[in-house]
């Protein structure tokens, strides 16, 4: 497992995510999936409108050709060897009053990455993409017009680097960080 070199200390879960490309090839289980939805299920929403949807297949599944076949070439090379895809989409209006939702995104971004450390708190690879042909999958699927498709994810099992091919190994470390300096202001816009 790689943990990453934080400034300051973290739990252990955030400090190892990654984004890997080495997967096994090995299958994934429903039963074994289900737990991440769940996890992405408890996340937080504005007025607990839990706008996210996910839509997904195993690699065993008949739909899995619909979704792998979404992705650009270089999300292919190593998505073949993922155990599930997921799309993941938001409702972009509170199904409590119809009024559009200003955090749909937000929140669904805050249920993918529950979702996202359940998987690695299990041992998988959850890797988020958005090298997909959006359109596409809006035909594909039929997704109705007031849902948002946010990105796609592969998950899978850790396989060796050796499967990848020499640029994908080059790739095969965690990417850097923004200090916090840049990203964080403390009492008003770019003053710390
Ligand atoms: C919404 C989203 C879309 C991404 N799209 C892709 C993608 O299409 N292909 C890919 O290989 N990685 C993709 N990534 C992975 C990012 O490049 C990666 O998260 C980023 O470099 C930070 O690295 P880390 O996740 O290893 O910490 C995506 C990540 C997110 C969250």
């Amino acid at each position: 497992m790689t943990i990453k070199k934080t400034d300051y200390p973290v739990h252990n879960l955030i400090a190892s995510r990654w984004s890997s490309r080495a997967l096994s090839g090995e299958q994934i289980t429903e039963q074994e999936l289900l737990p991440l939805f769940e996890a992405a299920r408890f996340a937080p929403s504005s007025y607990n409108g839990q706008p996210w949807r996910f839509l997904y297949a195993l690699s065993t599944d008949p739909e899995w050709p619909l979704f792998f076949n979404l992705l650009v070439p270089f999300n292919q090379e190593w998505v073949k060897n993922a155990g599930a895809l997921i799309l993941i989409l938001s409702r972009c209006a509170f199904e409590s009053n119809g009024k559009p939702s200003r955090t749909h995104s937000f929140d669904t971004g805050a249920a993918w990455m529950s979702l996202s450390l359940e998987g690695v708190s299990k041992g998988y690879i959850v890797h988020g993409m958005e090298g997909f042909d959006y359109n596409k999958a809006k035909e594909t699927f039929a997704i109705p017009d007031d849902y948002q498709i946010e990105a796609m994810a592969a998950i899978g099992k850790p396989g060796s680097k050796e499967l990848l091919s020499k640029s994908l190994q080059e790739k095969e470390v965690p990417s850097p960080r923004k200090p916090l300096k840049d990203i964080v202001f403390r009492g008003s816009w770019h003053k710390i």
